[in-house]
């Protein structure tokens, strides 16, 4: 498959991206909670996925760690200074927090149960973490940082269980989170359509570059 066929499947809406881009984000206090949750579940994956059986990935990984979590703390700096703020900044990282947890567990993907190709790729080694074991790290590493900032945890049932120290928590709505992968989510459509407006957008640029090759190469001969 090649690059121009990866990027006609996007264009088409049939190739996958991550659910989390489906999800808006509306003010300030979104930036900070996207940077902290959302990038903060990406990376619970790529540190993991710096052991894949698939090497140019795992080397690349080792990078691409390195700068996630730097967007993570500048998220978290960013609800520090909003729940540490006033009333309404308070309100605001709150808000954000509400509506990001859910997708961010999402992210993970469904249970082991409802995974479709999870089994082979364990198999495999290309994956190294069960959807639910990167799930439960993600729950156990942020509630403590959700008390810090002194926010409510979104999720009501959320407990410590201290035989296995680990958190028990609720799952998020799985009917949402299939319904937003078959291109039903609050923003898949405006995320598609920006895509391709970028894509039409560029096609003079394209132009432009071909026809610049093509009078190197004329010039060469
Ligand atoms: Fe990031």
């Amino acid at each position: 498959m090649s690059r121009a066929d990866l990027i006609d499947d996007l264009l088409a809406g049939r190739a996958k991206y991550s659910s989390i881009f489906n999800y808006p984000t509306l003010n300030w206090a979104d930036i900070g909670a996207v940077g902290w949750l959302v990038d903060g579940a990406a990376i619970v994956n790529q540190v993991a996925l710096q052991r894949t059986s698939y090497g140019p990935y795992a080397r690349a990984m080792v990078r691409i760690c390195k700068e996630e979590s730097f967007h993570a703390r500048q998220g978290y700096d960013i609800m520090m200074k909003m729940s540490f703020g006033t009333e309404a900044q308070k309100a605001m990282a709150q808000d954000a927090l509400n509506r990001l947890w859910w997708p961010a567990l999402m992210m993970f993907g469904p249970p082991e149960a409802e995974s479709v190709h999870s089994a082979q790729s364990m198999a495999w080694k290309i994956k190294i973490m069960s959807n639910d074991e990167g799930r439960q790290k993600f729950v156990d590493q942020t509630i403590p940082q959700i008390e810090y900032l002194g926010l409510d945890i979104p999720d009501k049932e959320a407990k410590l269980n201290k035989k296995t120290g680990h958190y028990e928590y609720s799952d998020p709505d799985w009917s949402e989170f299939f319904d937003v992968l078959k291109g039903n989510g609050p923003c898949n459509v405006d995320r598609m359509a920006a895509r391709n407006k970028a894509h039409d957008d560029g096609a003079w640029f394209r132009e432009g570059l071909l026809a610049h090759a093509e009078k190197q190469q004329i010039a060469a001969e």
